[in-house]
Formats: C-alpha cells, structure tokens, sequence
C-alpha cells in the first residue's frame, strides 16, 4: 500500500528542482512517473532524453485538479468531461483536443493531449504545491518494466535523476487506462485497472480499442513492459512440463504462477502471484524484477484466466513476451505467442 514518507521540506524541494527546469520521479497510484515542467519544452525534452525515449512518443500532463484544464485541452466532450467526473482522481488518462499552447514535445506533433489527474497523497502534494502541469512517462528506461517502487526508480536510472520522492508501493501497479474522447466514440487505447463496463456503466458507447485512423500509442507496440530475461506465457497446464524441459538440462527457470509448485526443484524461482487479479497486478512488476534478477534462462508466466478483469494483466504480459523474445521449446506455443504479430518493436 502506497505509505507517504514524504516531507513538506522534500515537496518544496522538488517545486524548485521541477521550475529550475530538472526532473523529479514522483509516485503516483499506478506507477512511479518522471516529471518535468509541462510549460518547459526544454525541460521535457530531457526527459526523452533520460528515458531513451523517441521523440514522437507523447507524454502524459498530470494536474492537481481539473480546474487547470483549459491550459492543456481546448476542448472536452460531453463524454470525456463525464469521465473525467466519474473517475478523477484516479488512474485514468483522457485524450483530448490540445489547447494552442501546449508544446510539441509533449503531444509528439500530434492535436490530441492526453491528460490525468492521479489519485495518490504525493502526487497530489507536489502538483498542488507546483501549481501547474507535470508532463511524465512511466519512470523506467524505454520498453523497459514501469517502477511501481521508488527503489525501481534508482535501479533504472542511478545518479541520472536528481530527486526521487518516495510514496511506498503503487496501490493499482499497471499504468493507466488510457481512453480517446476525440473521435466518433471513446475509445480504450491502452486497458488499466479501470475496466470497459466501468467506463461503459458512465459512457456507454466507450468502444475497445483503436479504430481506424486513430495514432498508434507507443505502449502499444510489442516488447514493451519487458524484463531483459525472455518471457514465455505458458498453458497452466503446460507449466511444469515446460519447466521441466529446461530444469532436467539444468537450465535455470523463473516462474510467475497463480498457485504454488507441484514440486520443489533446486533449479527454479518461482513466485506464487495468486488468483485475485488486483493483487497479482499491484505486485506484477515488481515480481518481473526480482524474477529478472534470478539469473534464469527463462521467465515462465503462468497464463492468467479469461475474464475482463484481467485484461490490463494480460496485455501486459503479452507485451513482455514477444515473438522476438521467445526461447522456443515448444511449436505450438512458439507458434502461439507468435500470432499475436510484431508491430514495429521498439528496442
Ligand atoms: O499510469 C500512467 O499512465 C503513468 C503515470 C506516471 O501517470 N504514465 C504512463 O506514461 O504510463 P507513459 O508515457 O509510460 O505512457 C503514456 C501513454 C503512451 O503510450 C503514450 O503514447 C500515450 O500515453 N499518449 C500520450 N499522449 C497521447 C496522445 N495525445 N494520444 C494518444 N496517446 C497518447
Ligand atoms: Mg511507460
């Protein structure tokens, strides 16, 4: 749960490092965010430039409160301001038209910004003390796994950013969901912990992903959310029998399971992640990290079940293990993970 250990004298701090132009890593309830003065195209270039980023990629504005709108959005529907009503603070991201203002860096060129108010104690207390707008990505180097911990924050980047303000562990753990309001219908670009009939119960023609014409969110390409180890999403069925495949070769193997090993064997690590889908996603990241750090040939992720509330999960996990990424053991799962396509990689 996220616990603030955060300072007023640390907030005012980071106010300054963020109006001299520099980036703070700050906690939000999804995950930790790099910031930078949403005003400072030079500011949040540096960003970009931390993070490996491409240029074109679009970062999110965070505010304190939708009373500073219209300095980023030139105009919300009906429906995004519905949205909006109904679920900020919280971890969903509107996209809307941009206002004149607000810098290319930050929009990627592109008309739309997208724009979120997050519901996490620190978040609030250093926007609210900045008094302006926050630009900021995920805090973790390009594709890689978002911080959902200050200490993944330092792990990414080292001495390359000045403050990390820590606010304990991200309650919700997977970025937020990200929904369009330009357009013929609202449509969900990326899932997070706030779910299609949620959105559906305030907005009901909220539409599932991109429709045709619609800019492509960088999150969105394959290999993104990814470990350095190869990720494999295995059959629970399958589990040990793949397992097995490369502990008889003595070949060390991580796993990410829903229940606990059949068996204990000397060359595995394996982290039960249960079967409560709010649970398994606050702690998904960190686990991917400390799996990552097990020196496995392999991460082996248990396939989580079908149902909405998994969906965010399972698009993650589907972008942790790629095509590109895969060690291949078995054809029909080879050839399974391989169906779902590449689209540009980023690397
Ligand atoms: O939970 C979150 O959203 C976290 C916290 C820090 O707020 N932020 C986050 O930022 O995940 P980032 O940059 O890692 O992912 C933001 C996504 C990117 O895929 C980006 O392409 C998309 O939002 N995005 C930003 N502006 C956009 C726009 N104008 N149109 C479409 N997508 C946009
Ligand atoms: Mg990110």
């Amino acid at each position: 749960m996220a616990i603030a250990r955060v300072s007023q004298k640390d907030i005012q701090h980071a106010v300054e490092v963020l109006r001299a132009g520099e980036l703070v890593a700050f906690p939000t309830e999804t995950v930790y965010g790099l910031g930078a003065n949403a005003n400072n195209p030079e500011a949040v270039r540096k960003i970009f430039r931390v993070k490996g980023r491409p240029a074109t990629h679009p970062v999110i504005v965070h505010v304190d409160h939708p009373r500073y709108l219209q300095r980023w959005v030139r105009d919300m529907s009906p429906e995004a301001k519905k949205l909006a009503d109904a679920f900020w603070p919280g971890p969903l991201t509107l996209v809307a038209k941009r206002a004149p203002a607000v810098s290319d860096v930050i929009t990627g060129g592109q008309d739309t910004v997208a724009i979120r108010v997050p519901n996490h104690p620190v978040a609030q207390q250093l926007l609210n003390a900045f008094g302006g707008g926050i630009a900021a990505p995920s805090a973790n180097r390009y594709g890689h796994v978002s911080p959902t911990r200050a200490e993944h924050v330092r792990e990414e980047f080292g001495d390359d950013i000045g403050v990390v303000l820590d606010g304990g562990d991200c309650k919700v753990g997977l970025e937020s969901t990200i929904v369009t309001c330009v357009g013929d219908v609202p449509r969900v670009l990326r899932p997070g912990s706030i779910s299609i009939s949620q959105l559906r119960e305030i907005v009901p023609t909220v539409e599932m992903g991109p429709g045709a014409g619609v800019p492509r969110v960088p999150g969105s390409t394959l290999r993104h959310y990814s470990p350095q180890t190869p990720v494999n999403v295995v059959p629970s069925r399958r589990l040990e029998q793949v397992m097995n495949e490369f502990t008889s070769r003595h070949e060390k193997v991580a796993v990410l399971a829903l229940r606990p090993p059949a068996t204990a064997n000397r060359y595995m690590t394996w982290i039960n992640a249960g079967m409560r889908s709010d649970l398994y996603a606050r702690s998904l990241y960190a686990h991917l990290r400390t799996l990552d750090k097990a020196g496995a040939k392999i991460i082996l992720v248990e396939e989580v079940p079908e149902g909405e509330k998994w969906d965010a999960v399972r698009d993650r996990l589907r972008r942790a293990a790629t095509a590109e990424n895969i060690v291949t053991y078995d054809q029909d799962i080879a050839a399974w993970v391989a169906d779902f396509g590449e689209d540009g990689a980023p690397t």
